[in-house]
């Protein structure tokens, strides 16, 4: 039996290949979902929207500082897994959900596969980045998107045993759901936006929208970016975000700030957008799998191969350097390879877990 452990946004929509590769195969499976996210357009909107089978476990943890929501999570994932007893579990990213999900099974000697492993900004002061790296550290099938990732986990002495090159899955939520998007309504027409004449915004990383200032820095540079180009800016805002910007009292000018939007309407948003800006981590992969130019408001990235490829820039949380990044498109060519997969990465995880079932 495997165990799929989720629990914030981007796992619902990354994992949700995998589960339907479950479902396909008729393999027994389990899903467990944290309660890290639970806003409905955070969670269940995706579900919905995915198609995926409720899930099997949920902990209801909600938001706490990172050791008290680390701590509820492995204490919840403990107990569904000395009921269940899964051959192995799955976890997918960074979040607090991935890291205490991998630590409580691992104390349980049940074997842990870590599907987006390998990937480092090299910066500690990211959560994230703690999360990453201890999990592949625990891990015993790592499941790298890339040669890169590979590369990384070779240079900390993980064994290339326990490593699988497959892609990331976010190549086949986009190709299984792009052509559902596009005919699941417009939003482009709901919103009164054409084509390539708009920029699409996210932004929620904790280094980002917690400090005051270089949350100030990025609204000033997002509405340098409106002022300048006289294009509609839409920023579906984060609760993390939205919570930050009412509590610092920041007033925002000239942005269509907007709810989370779905994952079909996102896409639809992403993919004809004349260009994103975000801090994202799957909106960086999204952008440049799609085709469209990314400008990334962080000062490093764990996405190289965005970088490498030519779909994304680091624009850093400067107004002036936001704008200039932005304006730098113009010169851009476009028509880059993807570097992540051919989008059959969910098929080669549940094939690796299912032969791993049986060992
Ligand atoms: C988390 C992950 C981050 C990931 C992001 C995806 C960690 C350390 N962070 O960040 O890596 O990129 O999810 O979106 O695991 N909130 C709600 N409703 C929700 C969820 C959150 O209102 O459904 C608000 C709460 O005020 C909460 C805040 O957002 O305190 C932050 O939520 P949290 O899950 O701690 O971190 P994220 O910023 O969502
Ligand atoms: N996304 C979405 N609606 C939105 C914004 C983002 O469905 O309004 C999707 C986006 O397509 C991507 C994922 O959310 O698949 C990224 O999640 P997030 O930025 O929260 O987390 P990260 O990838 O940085 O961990």
């Amino acid at each position: 039996m495997i165990g799929v452990i989720l629990g914030t946004r981007p796992e619902i929509i990354k994992m949700s290949p995998v589960i339907r590769e479950c479902e396909r195969r008729g393999i027994d499976y389990f899903i467990l979902h944290t309660g890290q996210h639970y806003s409905y357009e955070m969670d269940r909107l995706f579900f919905e929207e995915l198609e995926l089978p409720d899930p099997n476990y949920s902990l209801d943890v909600g938001s706490g500082t990172h050791a008290s929501q680390t701590a509820k999570v492995m204490t919840g994932v403990e107990d569904v897994l000395l009921k269940e007893s899964p051959d192995i579990v799955l976890v997918q990213g960074d979040t607090n959900t991935v890291m205490a999900g991998a630590l409580a099974a691992s104390k349980l000697h049940v074997r842990v596969g870590h599907i987006e492993a390998g990937l480092r900004s090299f910066n500690r002061w990211m959560p994230e980045e703690i999360n990453r790296v201890l999990t592949d550290h625990i891990s015993d099938y790592l499941f790298a998107p890339t040669e890169t990732a590979r590369e990384n986990l070779l240079a900390e002495g993980i064994s290339n045993q326990k490593i699988c090159v497959t892609g990331n899955t976010v190549v086949d939520a986009i190709y299984q759901n792009l052509d559902i998007a596009k005919k699941k309504g417009n939003v482009l027409n709901d919103l009164d936006l054409e084509p390539r004449e708009y920029f699409l915004v996210t932004a929620h990383r904790q280094e980002n929208v917690d400090n005051r200032t270089r949350l100030k820095e990025i609204l000033r540079g997002l509405e340098g970016v409106q002022k300048e180009f006289s294009l509609p800016v839409v920023f579906p805002v984060h609760p993390r975000t939205e919570k930050r910007i009412k509590e610092l009292g920041i007033g925002v000018d000239g942005l269509n700030l907007t709810k989370p939007f779905g994952f079909l309407e996102f896409l639809q948003l992403e993919s004809q957008a004349r260009l994103v800006l975000t801090d994202s981590g799957g909106v960086q992969e999204e952008t440049c799998v799609l085709g469209v130019p990314c400008a990334t408001m962080r000062y490093d990235t764990e996405r190289p191969e965005t970088l490498n490829v030519g779909s994304n820039i680091l624009v850093g949380a400067d107004s002036g350097k936001i704008l200039e990044g932005v304006r730098s498109i113009a010169a851009w060519k476009t028509g880059w390879e993807n570097p992540y997969g051919d989008g059959i990465a969910g098929k080669m995880i549940v094939m690796v877990c299912a032969a791993a079932r049986s060992q």
